[in-house]
């Protein structure tokens, strides 16, 4: 049994999020981890909303808020959106806590005393009507590097590259349309040169392992032909103080600094928390990132793979003291780089990107109030961007949940139900089997190794796709052996048999369900005469912040009474009574309904 770190990337707090973002670090994150636990391990999930940055400033200005209380609006929405869609987070924090900021400093103070925070000169942009400095991002302009318009001036999404504003051709400022000007001030840089042989020796080391993504191994790998120092620190006045600068309240560190430290701070609050409630040791957390034996798996959209397979290792390479100069781990120990980033691509919406400004959005917390969460996770994961870009149509989406979820599996459960409720009110025993039940019966226990493997190896529109096929084959079995013709006395042996195989492969498939649909899968436990706690959900706490008592929603959750990945034999006399069904069959209107409020001409 592994100890698995499920490191899922942190939801900027300055909206809330559509449908694209939990496609791309949500649902594929919830679904390892589920079963991850149900093979045994040790997972730990954490995660929380990212807080700091200029995205927020500028947001929490439009709304005429500070940046607290628009990033503490929005951690409620995003808390509440995120347990609605049934994502298990262990601890799903926040990096406005006292506890991250003390990790994060921590980080800083040892990549410094290592040798791996420089102070440079660099040059920052202005916006000559505001007069305030202007984030990266607010600076758009023509890409150096592969000429495309649009770059932004942290980084271009034509060619994935990070940029610096100063190498934008043309730029302008995105608040003013001007022309920023650049003054010169001292920052503090990440010396990735000093790391890039430790980081290239790490990334040739999982390379070997054949198991990340070809396309982000490669794009990370690309990274590493132009290795510059990068700022660390920024001109703004929200985010987290640099310590030794504290009197100058207008340079933070840099938000992916501090993001991405998260997840080791996440952890370390979870660990607290636990010793707080009696359950634990405030030192657990290092068994996920002091032991080498550790696995870790880094769930995110493509915008953020070169934050987690460069920054991130870089800063834990030079906390640990592992890069050219040499150096000292501080209080945490040596920590472990990600085993692997499991990044998904883009989903675009009607083939169009989204974008909140053109309206070309359907925010998690729309799509959950008019439809089955399981529907929506059920279309990302067959049909979300896994390892290409995919296209979330509402015509796809109704056809998906309509003749795949409610005629395939919901009626099979149905149909299963109905016949055991109507013939014997109880699950009957079986006799002899014959050819064709032994054969659904084995095909159905091999699907979890066939699953679990997809599962474990990030392929989870194979993996659910071939749950779905094993759907197909029992309601083939239903059609071969039609139980609703067995009505003579001779025959009711037989019937029974048939319908314990058939409840059997229903109450297997819904274990291997469970993972993607945790919802359905408890409503469908209860029908087989279960608790309905197949799949254990995440929870909102209230809490406070362990060091300065501010009160804010955690979510949390105990994920220990999982079931095993494995055939589990039902229970002959357990009484079904007639289900009632599980999915909602959609109305194609809906269609139509959507598209015009998304604008677009149906
Ligand atoms: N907030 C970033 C985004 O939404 C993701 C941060 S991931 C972390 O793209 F690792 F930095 F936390
Ligand atoms: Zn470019």
């Amino acid at each position: 049994m592994s100890h698995i770190l499920s490191a899922v990337a942190w939801p900027y707090a300055n909206g809330p999020r559509h449908i694209g973002h939990v496609a791309g670090f949500g649902v594929p994150s919830d679904v390892f981890s589920r079963y991850m636990r149900m093979r045994g391990h040790d997972v730990l999930m954490v995660s929380g909303t990212d807080e700091h940055g200029t995205p927020i400033m500028v947001q929490a200005e439009a709304e005429g808020l500070s940046p607290q209380e628009l990033a503490d609006k929005n951690n409620r929405i995003i808390v509440e959106d995120l347990v609605a869609l049934g994502l298990s987070y262990d601890l799903f924090t926040r990096t406005t806590t006292v506890n991250h900021e003390e990790v994060v400093q921590e980080l800083f103070r040892i990549c410094r005393d290592n040798g791996y925070m420089v102070v440079q000169e660099m040059s920052v942009a202005i916006d000559p009507e505001t007069g305030n400095t202007l984030p990266d991002r607010y600076i758009e302009g023509t890409c150096p590097l592969c000429g495309a318009d649009g770059a932004r001036g942290d980084q271009c999404d034509a060619c994935g590259k990070q940029l610096d504003p100063q190498d934008l051709i043309n730029p302008v400022s995105k608040v003013s349309g001007k022309t920023p000007e650049f003054k010169i001030t001292e920052h503090y840089f990440l010396d990735l040169p000093a790391l890039a042989d430790s980081l290239g020796t790490w990334l040739d080391e999982v390379e070997e392992t054949g198991k990340w993504r070809p396309n982000v191994i490669s794009f990370s790998k690309h990274l590493l032909d132009d290795v510059r120092p990068r700022a660390m620190s920024r001109d703004i006045s929200w985010g987290i103080p640099i310590p030794g600068w504290e009197d100058q309240p207008n340079k933070r560190l840099y938000v992916w600094f501090d993001a991405v430290i998260g997840y080791l701070s996440a952890a370390i609050e979870w660990a607290r928390r636990r010793e707080a409630a009696g359950k634990g040791s405030a030192d657990d957390w290092r068994q996920w990132w002091n032991n080498p034996e550790a696995l870790s798996y880094y769930f995110m959209g493509k915008d953020n793979i070169v934050f987690h397979s460069q920054i991130w290792p870089a800063e834990l390479l030079a906390y640990n003291g592992k890069g050219s100069r040499g150096g000292n781990a501080g209080v945490f120990g040596e920590l472990n780089l990600p085993t692997q980033v499991v990044s998904s691509e883009f989903l675009t919406m009607e083939s169009r990107k989204f974008s909140s400004s053109k309206g070309v959005v359907i925010y998690v917390r729309d799509m959950l109030e008019r439809y089955q969460a399981d529907a929506l996770r059920y279309f990302i994961a067959i049909a979300g961007p896994e390892t290409a870009d995919s296209d979330f149509t509402w015509e796809e989406f109704v056809r998906r949940t309509n003749s795949e979820l409610v005629a395939g599996w919901g009626n099979l459960v149905s149909r299963a139900g109905a016949m055991i409720a109507k013939n014997f009110g109880e699950i009957p025993p079986a006799s002899e089997l014959e050819d064709v039940d032994r054969e659904l019966l084995a095909q159905i226990e091999a699907g979890f190794d066939t699953v679990g493997t997809l599962i474990e190896e990030h392929h989870q529109r194979a993996a659910i796709t071939e749950i779905m096929r094993l759907v197909g084959e029992t309601n083939a079995y239903v059609s071969a052996t039609e139980p609703f013709k067995l009505k003579a006395p001779e025959e009711r042996e037989r019937l029974g048999t048939v319908l314990n195989t058939l409840i059997q492969a229903v109450s297997d498939l819904n274990i291997m369900m469970s993972v993607f649909l945790p919802h359905s899968a408890n409503a469908i436990d209860a029908i087989l005469g279960g608790a309905g706690d197949i799949a254990p959900m995440p929870q909102i706490v209230e809490v406070t912040d362990l060091d300065n008592g501010k009160a804010y929603p955690i979510i949390s959750g105990d994920y220990t009474n999982v079931r095993p990945w494995e055939h589990t034999p039902v229970v002959v006399g357990t009484p079904i009574a007639k289900p009632k069904p599980v999915f909602t069959k959609l109305d194609t209107s809906i269609i139509a309904e959507e598209l015009e409020r998304l604008g677009i001409g149906g």
